[in-house]
């Protein structure tokens, strides 16, 4: 029994070293050391050994067993190791294919937009206010001169938090806040977002406007005209003329609503200025002395022109953009052209 054992120890040293493939150590450790492993085999035939020489016979099959196991486990890591290797070898290198690119985000169009309106009109004096988008009814409504059974409330419809908070119709609020808080002189620049109560194809419920006020001494409706004529040459260029058509605000006196050549088609008539060659872009107007009833401005001293502009209405001109939705759906293939 020695003898045999010596002799299986022997073959199986000799193929373990001899095997360099996975699957063959594997089945050579089952044919050995299996259950029904000719080793095993062995160490059950032990109780069939005459006592004197079980234990040491014992012994032997012990230790062959776990010089066996250990050379299994060896030799299989080895082989591992070989195959990693031979994998990493066969691997080369494609220099010539193009890099991925990563993912970068961006400035959301209307917000560029803004960040250009507030550079330009900063660069013509204009300081930058801001206000909340939740107003309450004073800012947004009475303050400009809008009371409470005023039919100019039925044009802003809002949504209300109470009877005397709301979501601001408007950034003309920031204009009375403005002149709470500061005497004149003044001119800023208020941008932001504001709410109505509308929804079609051409408004949205939520969209954004950029304010100016200026209030000084000796301010004409001639100054409004020569700074809203400066913007526009400056942001569409030259060849677009402006018009002034003559109307109503509470909060204005005399009032204006501004209209732009069309920049798609250049004046001659398009489907974008439903052929009129014009297209709105702004309410305006002298700041009605009434306000400064409101902020203790001197009517007798202090004149001013304010303007509304609606962001999204100059973004879509600036940028050929045909559709006021595409700004909110966040569809990245459109968001990424700008
Ligand atoms: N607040 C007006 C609107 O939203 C626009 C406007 C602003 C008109 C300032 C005149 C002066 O329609």
């Amino acid at each position: 029994m020695k003898d045999q054992l010596e002799d299986l120890k022997q073959r199986y040293v000799a193929l373990i070293s001899a095997l360099s493939d996975e699957k063959a150590l594997s089945e050579a450790r089952t044919k050995v050391l299996g259950r029904k492993g000719e080793l095993t085999a062995i160490l059950r035939g032990l109780k069939d050994v005459a006592p004197e020489l079980r234990s040491e016979i014992g012994r032997l099959a012990n230790l062959a067993k776990e010089q066996l196991e250990k050379m299994f486990t060896e030799r299989e890591a080895a082989v591992q190791a070989e195959v990693e290797k031979a994998k990493v070898a066969g691997e080369s290198v494609d220099v010539t294919l193009p890099g991925r690119r990563s993912f970068f985000g961006r400035t959301h169009i209307l917000n560029r937009v803004t960040d250009e309106l507030i550079e330009l009109f900063g660069g013509l004096g204009f300081q930058l206010a801001e206000g909340p988008e939740v107003e309450l009814d004073y800012y947004n409504f009475e303050a400009l001169n809008i009371p409470h059974d005023h039919p100019a409330r039925d044009m802003q419809d809002t949504f209300y938090f109470s009877k005397n908070v709301v979501l601001r119709t408007h950034t003309s609020p920031v204009q009375i806040r403005t002149m709470e808080k500061q005497s004149p002189p003044v001119r800023v620049i208020c941008p932001g977002k504001v709410y109505r109560r509308d929804a079609d194809i051409t408004h949205s419920p939520m969209f954004m406007q950029i304010e100016g006020l200026w209030v000084d001494r000796d301010i004409s409706l001639a100054d409004l005209k020569g700074m809203l004529t400066v913007f526009c040459s400056e942001y569409f260029g030259e060849d677009f003329a402006l018009r002034f058509r003559p109307s109503f605000f509470p909060f204005t006196e005399p009032s204006a609503e501004v209209d732009i050549q069309c920049v798609i088609c250049g004046g001659s008539g398009c489907r974008t200025c439903s052929f009129t060659g014009w297209l709105e872009i702004l309410g305006a107007g002298m700041v009605d002395p009434e306000l400064y009833r409101f902020v203790h401005y001197d009517p007798e001293v202090y004149t001013g022109f304010a303007f509304g502009m609606g962001i999204e209405r100059v973004a879509m001109l600036k940028y050929g953009i045909p559709d006021i939705r595409s700004f909110y759906e966040n569809d990245i293939r459109f968001l990424h052209q700008f």
